[in-house]
């Protein structure tokens, strides 16, 4: 075939198979079988393979393509993504129409409701109808450039059936059964399962490597039309129809209605047909349809006032409380928790409630041995909302706040202002245990190895009775290998932990020594105010409260802190044992630019050309945090060889992973730049 037949032959297939996909992947009508649909494509790529130069990035060949990424870059978005004020109820429903129709005054408005997808927030821009490039929401002023992964799914039209340049935004998403398929497969190579949908959509998305996101059977909704070039539209609901015009897969549950009532019965069925979709919901969205509308009314600074965010009541199962258990956190407040006959909620099983106080058992009328619901709202603890009384048996026994400390046995008191009881005996155990565990812990001194359960039996063992004892366990190596279910390699894990402390920056050492009113937050404010420890010991009420974020109340506790004797022989012998005291991090006006600052790191692995140390030095020095585990909170995660169940996790939670060269590269872009 000749060349100029041959590019005709091209152009018409691209076509004829952007069609079918939009017929399949969009509009769920296939006209051909997927057996005709591979022969296209077969044609294509046997025509592309002979003439390699007529290759274009839009051809449907080109779907995944392109060797992995070493990072993703950044993206600034030209309007920023926000998020949405939410509604958790009809009456917040209806304040909104309030707000609403008070800027609006008597224009009628109309609502467009649509689902809303539990997935990931994305932008995809269109040049001359082409897809050029898609971004992840990231905090909304800046994401990442994730276009590699975005163009193997299959619903993104890599050529609009117009050639028009436009940003639009949408949720990119795991269907249900994609979700189950997946986790089936990676329980079946024994690897760590996803949590969610929402997670594994995340995480697959996510990946540096663009074969890894076309395996995953991903898929979108577009709900918004950014900037349009060329052409005018009125409202939000013209928009989507243009959207589906132009290849776009729009979801189809949307209507629009006049009145407050008419969406509230709507978004009220969907409550109830939710768990039959085949995708996961959080909740509806319900925005003033009119462009001018939406204009006139604007946005605060993180949401606009034309849209709001219904979500979802929060699950809730019914099962027995079987006790009340009583125990004294480091200030000496006593709290009960609810012990609950295993139950199922949200995907987990729920075994304890907390009951925050006393006041809470006595309102609600509990009684051991009761019905009660429990409600588990987003990953907050779950707690008791109600009561069942009508399914009490008379069995039922009432509960008694203890008068005495489970611990010390000294007398309680309330202090004034306050609802806990508290134990105020400064030599009550229970106190000093739970101070270590604070100290240990991973905000604070960050030192693995040291559980709760170590911490009791180091404890009981009287090996340690203050935070400055850990620095001297090193000394106790033979009285630590007495204690059960500690051997030779956990306890030099442990004092390898301990050691390593030494070296935190100092705000680590000022939220573990549990400073009363002091939250992690606060540390770091002063140390990065007083540059060190001293500086913070020695200062005065004024130059506390001149700081912005500190109030007199915790002045005042700080004050009083650094007045104790005990605090400062602690204090002198912590120094003396070799733990800084310095404050490492950036101060605040530097590092803003690098690709770490604000945010949390995990190093997992051994690298190969630093030590970790030296690594945690250089993410301090750029403005990063590094902690311990991963979590929710972990921004990325560092893997070096052999990383395991660290990255294992970080993949499962969908936060992103640079290998050591992508890591190296961050750092010296950074250097040179
Ligand atoms: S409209 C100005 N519509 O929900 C914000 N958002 O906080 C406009 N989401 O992460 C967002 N489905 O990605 C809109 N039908 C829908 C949505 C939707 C899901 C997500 C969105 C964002 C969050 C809003």
């Amino acid at each position: 075939m000749d060349r100029i037949t041959a590019e005709k032959r091209i152009e018409a297939l691209r076509t004829e198979i952007e069609r079918h996909n939009r017929l399949y992947h969009v509009e769920d009508r296939p006209e051909i079988t997927d057996q005709e649909y591979d022969q296209l494509m077969r044609e294509l790529q046997d025509l592309e393979n002979a003439f390699p130069d007529l290759v274009t990035p839009d051809s449907p060949t080109q779907r995944v393509g392109g060797e992995p990424l070493p990072f993703f870059e950044k993206v600034v978005h030209k309007t920023p993504m926000l998020s949405l004020g939410n509604a958790f109820g009809e009456e917040d429903l209806r304040d909104f129409d309030r707000r609403v129709r008070q800027v609006l005054g008597s224009q009628p408005v109309r609502y467009v409701c649509e689902l809303k997808i539990d997935g990931l927030a994305i932008s995809l821009h269109y040049e001359n109808g082409l897809f050029v490039r898609g971004a992840t929401r990231g905090d909304g002023q800046t994401g990442e450039d994730i276009t590699q992964n975005l163009r193997t799914i299959r619903s993104i039209p890599l050529r609009l059936t117009r050639p028009l340049t436009l940003e639009v935004r949408g949720e990119a998403y795991m269907p249900k059964r994609a979700f189950e398929k997946l986790n089936k497969e990676r329980e079946e190579r024994g690897e760590a399962l996803f949590a969610n949908p929402r997670n594994s959509a995340a995480g697959s998305l996510r990946q540096l490597d663009p074969r890894i996101a076309a395996s995953r059977q991903l898929d979108t909704f577009i709900y918004g039309l950014g900037e349009l070039q060329g052409e005018t539209v009125e409202s939000h609901s013209e928009g989507l129809a243009l959207l589906e015009e132009l290849g776009f897969k729009v979801n189809p549950e949307r209507r629009v209605f006049d009145n407050m009532d008419d969406v509230i019965h709507f978004v009220n069925g969907w409550t109830e047909k939710r768990p039959h979709l085949p995708y996961e919901i959080d909740g509806m969205v319900i925005k003033v349809d009119s462009y001018a509308q939406q204009q006139e009314l604007g946005f605060t600074a993180k949401s606009p006032r034309w849209a709001i965010a219904y979500k979802f009541p929060a699950e809730e199962a019914v099962t027995i409380l079987e006790g009340i258990e009583v125990t004294v956190g480091r200030t000496g407040a006593v709290t009960p928790t609810a012990l609950l006959k295993p139950v199922s909620l949200a995907g987990t099983t729920v075994k304890r409630a907390s009951l925050h106080n006393e006041d809470i058992i006595r309102e609600k009328g509990l009684l051991i041995g009761d019905h009660v619901v429990v409600k588990k709202a987003g990953d907050i603890i779950p707690e008791i909302v109600a009561v069942l009384p009508e399914r009490r048996t008379g069995k039922e026994t009432p509960f008694v706040m203890p008068t005495h400390c489970p611990e010390c046995g000294s007398g309680l008191v309330r202090i004034e202002d306050e609802v806990a009881l508290r134990c105020v005996n400064p030599d009550c155990p229970a106190l000093a245990r739970e101070g270590i565990i604070h100290f240990v812990s991973r905000q604070a001194m960050n030192i693995e190895g040291l559980g709760e359960k170590v911490i009791a039996q180091l404890f009981e063992a009287g090996l340690v009775r203050n935070v400055a004892d850990l620095y001297d366990l090193h000394e106790k190596r033979e009285s630590l290998l007495q204690l059960e279910r500690l051997g030779e390699k956990s306890v030099d894990n442990m004092l390898a932990a301990i050691e390593q402390s030494k070296e935190n920056s100092v705000e680590r050492l000022i939220f573990g020594l549990g400073i009363r009113l002091v939250g992690a937050k606060a540390a770091r404010v002063l140390a990065e105010h007083f540059g060190d420890l001293d500086g913070l010991m020695h200062a005065t009420e004024e130059e506390l409260t001149g700081i912005d974020e500190i109030g007199p109340k915790m002045a005042a506790s700080i004050i009083s802190y650094f007045a104790l004797p005990q605090a400062q022989e602690i204090i002198a012998r912590l120094k003396a044992a070799g733990v800084n005291t310095a404050y490492k991090g950036v101060r605040a006006e530097a590092g803003v630019d690098s690709p770490f600052a604000g945010k949390t790191i995990v190093l997992t692995g051994t690298l190969a050309s630093m030590s970790r140390q030296e690594a945690e030095e250089k993410i301090a020095l750029l403005g990063g945090k590094v902690t311990g585990s991963v979590s929710k909170k972990t921004d990325l995660v560092i893997a070096g060889e052999k990383a395991g169940s660290k990255l294992e996790k970080a993949e499962k939670l969908g936060i992103q992973v640079l290998d050591e060269e992508a890591f190296l590269a961050l750092l010296g872009q950074q250097a040179s730049s």
